[in-house]
């Protein structure tokens, strides 16, 4: 099965890798040749200068500070891996990490990330080359259905995975609350299981 989304297409397929990691790179580096980004949008708050690593990047965002960070993820920094779902901190199609733990950036004002480490889905494969285990058990789980939810559903995964190394139904179901339109809970706990094993090296 091939997921219309991102959770994997940095890492796997290699025409569509190189697509999208020019599409990626580019805007990110000529962020980083200025060093500052003009912000055209005309919010009207605070204009101030925030600075932050994501996927290990340096980067500088300047605007209004109360921008939610997931529109400096996509709008800005043109990652589109990460998704916008409800808003409001409710769905967690949009969880990326900060500083290794899971965050809802649709409610996390971009100056809360002075200084933080961001990774989004495109920066959690440690190579193109290589999968991380959450993800190479959500290929063997064929996890996604329309896949708008996944790169979310993941990137929780890695976090409870970092918090609860091999965890019980129960632990899945009271500490991954991500929300799935498709229903693909029952995958999604199966593959949760197998990412654990994937990362305890208990490998079948
Ligand atoms: S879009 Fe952020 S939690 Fe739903
Ligand atoms: S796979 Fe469609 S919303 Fe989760």
């Amino acid at each position: 099965m091939r997921p219309c989304c991102d959770c994997f297409s940095l890492t796997t397929g290699s025409s569509k890798k190189d697509t999208v990691s020019s599409r990626r790179n580019a805007p990110l580096a000529a962020f980083l040749v200025s060093s500052i980004y003009v912000d055209l949008t005309t919010q009207g708050g605070d204009r101030t200068v925030i600075s932050f690593t994501i996927n290990s990047e340096d980067v500088a965002y300047e605007g209004d500070a109360s921008t939610p960070l997931l529109w400096v993820i996509r709008d800005h920094l043109d990652l589109k891996g990460t998704k916008f779902g409800c808003g409001i901190g409710q769905c967690g199609a949009c969880t990326i990490h900060i500083d290794g733990v899971a965050q809802r950036s649709c409610v996390l004002p971009v100056a809360a990330i002075e200084g933080r480490a961001i990774t989004t889905i495109e920066g959690l494969a440690p190579s193109h080359d290589e999968l991380h285990p959450v993800q190479q058990a959500w290929l063997e789980h064929d996890v996604p259905q329309c896949g708008y939810c996944q790169a979310g559903q993941i990137m929780a995964t890695v976090d409870l995975l970092n918090r609860i190394p091999d965890p019980t139904d129960a632990d899945i179901d009271a500490n991954h609350t991500n929300v799935c339109r498709c229903g693909t809970y029952v995958r999604i706990r199966k593959a949760i299981h197998r990412a654990a094993e994937l990362t305890s090296g208990e490998e079948s």
